[in-house]
């Protein structure tokens, strides 16, 4: 029986993780997570309480996370990093919080596994890689040098650089993923998707940054997860997985798209105050993932997991309600 720690597993994805493995093997699941704004700890009710344990703690804990990291004495046992302060508009407005969680969180994690010769998968972002030109035909790939432009994404790509040079200087074993935007159930109210369905769904209006020409490579969550448990299964130590789905769509694309679903004009919309260093697309190119782990993304079209995660906020407006008008007033405070 395999045994998992799997840090950030209340968040969005993390949890979405525990899930798809408690379903598909017979992995036990330690979640370790600082239970933030972020977290939804309702994510994780209804798993099988002898096969999930959830620890309330912070990745920066090095006695804790030497506890843990201690108890996966298996050789299939392994740490999944989901970890993280995740969202970019934050990170501009307090970056403390990414450099402590991401970085020196990594570090600690890297440490731990260093010590107990325990398998680590890092998850990480293609926000590393900075950003592509619009009419670019290229996407990113295993071997684009690093470029991040935020907060949020330099703190990852200190992560991902500690990672590799934990691998090459100690011998950890690690494996590494780059994934694009995610999307699906559970997804915090203050990022793009769950924002602007639930301004919807409260009676308010859709706000676009900027022009809403930047791009970005949507994959449901739940493809995430499958990626990961491969990488897990049947990845090698050394260079990342890149994960992706072929879902590049504008943000304008998207929040026309979401429009439509629920009833309204298409062109419906506010156009606000752009971020800061906003990125203009990201595209990635999951060619070696597909190949060599033979994974391949089982959502059906973005269409269509649009429409069934809008469907999902409108069943759950008892999760996001309370959450909304903290964060649409420290939106409005930006003019955003
Ligand atoms: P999220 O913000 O929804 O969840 C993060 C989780 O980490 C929360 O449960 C939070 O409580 C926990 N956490 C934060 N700081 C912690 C700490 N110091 N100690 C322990 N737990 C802590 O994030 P998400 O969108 O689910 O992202 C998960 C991971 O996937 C992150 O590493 C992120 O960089 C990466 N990622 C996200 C996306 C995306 O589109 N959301 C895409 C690619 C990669
Ligand atoms: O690419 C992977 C990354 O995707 C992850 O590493 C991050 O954790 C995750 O948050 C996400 O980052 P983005 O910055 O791309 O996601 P966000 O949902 O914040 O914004 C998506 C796009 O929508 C971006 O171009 C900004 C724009 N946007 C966002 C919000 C909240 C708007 O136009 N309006 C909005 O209200």
């Amino acid at each position: 029986m395999r045994r998992l720690l799997v840090t950030g597993g209340a968040g969005f994805i993390g949890s979405n993780f525990v899930h798809h493995v408690v379903d598909r093997t017979d992995a036990h699941v330690t979640v370790l997570d600082k239970l933030t704004y972020a977290a939804s700890p309702e994510a994780l009710a209804g798993l099988p309480g002898e096969r999930v344990r959830l620890v309330e703690g912070d990745v920066t804990d090095a006695r804790l996370v030497d506890e843990l990291v201690g108890e996966l004495t298996g050789e299939d046992d392994a740490l999944v990093h989901f970890a993280a302060e995740s969202h970019n508009d934050n990170s501009l407005d307090d970056p403390w919080p990414f450099v402590q969680t991401n970085v020196v969180g990594t570090f600690t994690l890297l440490e731990a596994v260093r010590r107990h010769g325990v398998r680590l998968h890092h998850v990480s972002t293609d926000e590393v890689y900075g950003d592509l030109a619009l009419d670019d035909p290229g996407r990113f790939t295993e071997s684009t040098p690093y470029r991040p432009s935020s907060p949020y994404s330099a703190s990852k790509a200190g992560a991902d650089h500690l990672v590799r040079a934990w691998v090459r200087s100690f011998g950890v074993r690690a494996t590494l993923s780059n994934c694009s935007n995610n999307y699906g159930p559970w997804q915090h109210v203050e990022k793009f998707i769950p924002r602007q369905v639930t301004n919807l769904l409260a009676g308010g209006r859709v706000k676009l940054y900027g022009s809403g020409e930047n791009v970005r490579d949507w994959i449901h969550a739940e493809d995430h997860s499958s990626a990961v448990l491969a990488i897990l299964d049947r990845g090698q130590v050394g260079p990342t997985y890149l994960v992706g789905a072929d879902g590049e769509r504008s943000n304008l694309q998207v929040v026309r798209l979401i429009l439509g679903l629920l009833g309204h004009d298409p062109d419906d919309f506010d156009h606000v105050v752009d971020r800061a260093g906003h990125d203009l697309r990201y595209a990635i190119d999951p060619t070696r993932t597909r190949t060599e782990l033979g994974w391949e993304p089982a959502y059906p079209s973005f269409e269509e997991g649009l429409a069934r995660t809008i469907d999902w906020y409108r069943e759950h407006e008892d999760w996001w309600g309370p959450k909304k008008a903290a964060v649409e007033a420290a939106y409005a405070s930006k003019g955003q």
